[in-house]
Order: structure tokens, then sequence, then C-alpha cells
């Protein structure tokens, strides 16, 4: 009989236990390029070809034409290696393909229509949403198929490509269905983000202040100091706010001790109480993005208000973010439903209320009251700051 720690008459066992996991991530200037040897050694092969479907965002080809084409020269030029199961797809992405829950089910058949098993590869290359979508198709197909992500806007890229979450919003509400899954592989790609609008590109900074301010002073002010040349797309630059910020979510999900949020708190989610809120308010008039600009622009002053935050700081922070080009309020943030978003985000969590909030720069709490007073007063704050900027 085989020994095993425990005796046979035992009634009740705790058993803790840990399953080692890799994420790649890889930087690449040109995947499709000359860096595509890089992206093809992240497809092993074990003992045969390895079994591929890809998923394209059609704004991204329709922005930039030269990458669907080198995409498909590659894959041809691969077919040693790898096997395509079938033509790249080239769909809808943005927030919409998460709000319609056939786009899932699409998927799914593709998936089965291909005989793709849990050693094939989905790859996705795409924004924040379509990510999600796909990533979570794959999570659940087979039970997991590996997933390579290529996020091609700057949110994704600084911060969701490397998330352990994917998701489809339900029911009026964000990321109501989805799974935790680490993704195989996940390349940033400088060149993914050339054609993008200048507001989606700015968009994906207001994640990049919010990690600075939940976890390095330095970073914070590196942010501050290059805000403007970022927004006007100084390359030295956004490839640093990239890296540094995409580095720190990713130090937090495998080296945080939680990353599949069983635990109260929740830092990364800094601003998100209201953003989540805003974006259905606003049916998704504000990009994930901007809402998260105004939730972090909120949240740092309420932060100032009730826990000691320097004012020097809390402006800092208002200023960084309108430097960006990130907007810092929305007349949505003025309907009283905004703060049924903190009972949802409660009941998404499970529990106590939990929200993070900063004690300084580089150092959050978790606090589990808000003091609704204190929040429209941080509100009103922040919108005569936008005001006078604008004004101004
Ligand atoms: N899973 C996670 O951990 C996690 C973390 C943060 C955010 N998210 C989710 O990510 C989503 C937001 O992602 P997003 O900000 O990337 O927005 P998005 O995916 O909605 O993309 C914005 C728009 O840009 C287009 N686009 C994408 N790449 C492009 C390119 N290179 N050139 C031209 N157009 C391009 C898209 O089609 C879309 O219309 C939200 O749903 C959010 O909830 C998930
Ligand atoms: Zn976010």
């Amino acid at each position: 009989m085989t020994s095993f720690p425990w005796s046979v008459a035992q009634d009740a066992l705790d058993v803790s236990f840990s399953v080692p996991q890799t994420m790649r991530l890889r930087f690449t200037k040109e995947c499709f390029g000359s860096d595509w040897d890089e992206v093809q050694s992240l497809f092993h092969a074990d003992h045969q070809k390895a079994r591929v479907q890809f998923w394209v965002d059609r704004a991204v080809v329709e922005a930039n034409p030269a990458i669907g084409e080198e995409l498909q020269r590659r894959l041809i030029g691969s077919s040693d290696r790898l096997e395509l199961t079938s033509p790249v797809r080239f769909v809808l992405g943005g927030e919409q393909i998460k709000n319609q829950e056939q786009s899932v089910e699409e998927i799914f058949r593709a998936i089965d229509a291909d005989g793709l098993d849990r050693r094939s590869y989905v790859c996705v290359i795409g924004g924040g949403a379509l990510l999600d979508a796909v990533g979570y198709a794959a999570a659940i197909a087979h039970r997991g198929i590996r997933l390579i992500r290529f996020p091609t806007t700057t949110l994704a890229q600084a911060d969701s490509g490397v998330g352990v979450k994917n998701a489809i919003n339900a029911y009026g509400k964000k990321n109501w269905k989805g799974t935790f899954a680490v993704p195989w592989a996940v390349v940033n790609d400088q060149s993914l983000l050339s054609q993008l609008s200048d507001r989606d590109f700015v968009a994906g900074f207001s994640e990049a202040v919010k990690v600075s301010l939940l976890k390095s002073s330095g970073a914070f002010r590196f942010l501050c100091e290059h805000a403007t040349s970022i927004a006007r797309r100084d390359w030295d630059a956004v490839m640093v706010a990239i890296r540094s910020s995409v580095l720190m979510h990713l130090h937090h999900i495998t080296h945080g001790g939680d990353p599949f949020e069983m635990q109260e708190s929740r830092p990364l989610d800094f601003g998100h109480w209201s953003a989540h809120k805003l974006e259905h308010l606003t049916r998704f008039r504000l990009r994930h993005g901007e809402a998260v600009s105004i939730g972090v622009a909120i949240d740092t002053v309420y932060s100032h208000l009730v826990h000691g935050l320097e004012r020097s700081d809390m402006m800092a922070t208002l200023k960084v973010l309108t430097e960006l080009g990130l907007p810092i309020f929305d007349p949505a943030v003025s309907s009283d439903a905004l703060f049924d978003g903190l009972e949802e985000f409660r009941q998404h969590l499970g529990g106590r209320l939990t929200v993070t909030m900063l004690r300084g720069v580089g150092g959050c709490i978790s606090v589990h009251e808000i003091d609704r007073k204190a929040m429209l007063q941080a509100i009103e704050i922040v919108q005569q700051y936008s005001e006078a900027r604008t004004l101004g």
C-alpha cells in the first residue's frame, strides 16, 4: 500500500498544496518580423508540430495592414514547426465582444471544429477586451488550452496581458463570468502599438500610474517627469513606462502570495470600484483606462482627505494623469448610482467590503468602509481641478 502522511482513521484533513506555474513574458520590437524566432520558440512542439489557432482584433490590422500580412507569411514559412489549424480569424474587438455571450460560444465552436487539445495553442492578438474573451474560452475549453497573448494596446501591455484573469461581462456587471488561468506566454511587442489611436494610446498609462502609486515612488516620479513625452509618443519613455508597469503587475501576481485573489485585499484594483461602475454607467463610452484614470484620481484625493496621503502627492497624481492626456472627471461620476459600485465590488469579492487606499506613494492600505461625505468631497475636488485645467 502506498504510504502517505495521513492515518486512515482521520476524519478531517486540511491539505495544503501548491502547483508550480510559469508565465513566459517576452519583449520584442517586431514580433512577426525580426523577432519571429523568439516568438516561435514559445511553441513547444512535443513530438509533433505545434497546433495553433489565431484570433486577431480586426482594428489592429485595419490600422496596420502590414501586421496581418506579416503574420500570414510567418505562419506559412513556419509550417515545418507550426500547424495552423484554420485560417487566421479577424474579429471585432473592444468591450462589445465581452458584452456578447455568443462571441464566446463562437470561440468554443472554433476550438472544437479545429480539434484543439490541451497541448494546442490559442493565440490572441488584440486589446484587453479580446484577450479577456478569447482567454476565457481557452481556459474553459478542455479545462484549459495553452494561451499566448499578444497585447496590442498600452493598457493590455502595461497591465492585463500578464493578468491571470479573463472574463466577459454579464447581468450588467463587468467581468461577472470568468476564470483564473495563467497564460502560457505573453508577447509585449512594440510594433503592435504603432498605429494605436491617441485616445487608446494614452488610456493604458492610467494603470501604470495606478501601480506606481501602489508600489514604487521611483516609478511614479518617472511618470510625473515624462508624462508629456509619453503622451507625444517618445518611444524610449513609453517603453520604460510600459515595462516598469508590467513588471510591477507581474511581480505582484507571481510574488504577492495571492494570484487567485482568495484573500480580501486586491491592491491592483485601486481606483477600480468606481471605474467598473463608470464603464457601465456610460455604456462603455469611457474606455477602461479612462475610467481607471477617473477612479484613481478620486481615490487619491479621498486618500488625502481621510488617510493622510500628502497633499503634494495628491496634486502630483492629478497633474500626471491630466498631462498624460487622460480624463479625471466625467459627468457620470455625479450619479448616485456610482456608489452602487461599492456594493457590487463587495459582492464580486465576497465577504467584507475591502477597498485599497493610499497612505503614501508606494504604500497602500485596505479599508473596509468608505465615508460617503468625504468621498463626495473628493469627487468635488477632482471636478474642480478638471474644470480648472480645461479652462486654463
Ligand atoms: N484580465 C485582466 O487582468 C484585466 C486587467 C485590466 C483590464 N482588463 C480588461 O481589458 C479591457 C480593456 O482593454 P483595452 O484598454 O486594451 O481596450 P480594448 O480591448 O477595448 O481596445 C480598445 C479599442 O482599440 C482597438 N484596438 C486594439 N488594439 C489596437 C491597435 N493596435 N491599433 C488600433 N486599434 C486597436 C480595439 O479593437 C478597441 O476598439 C477591459 O475589458 C478590462 O476589463 C482585464
Ligand atoms: Zn484595470
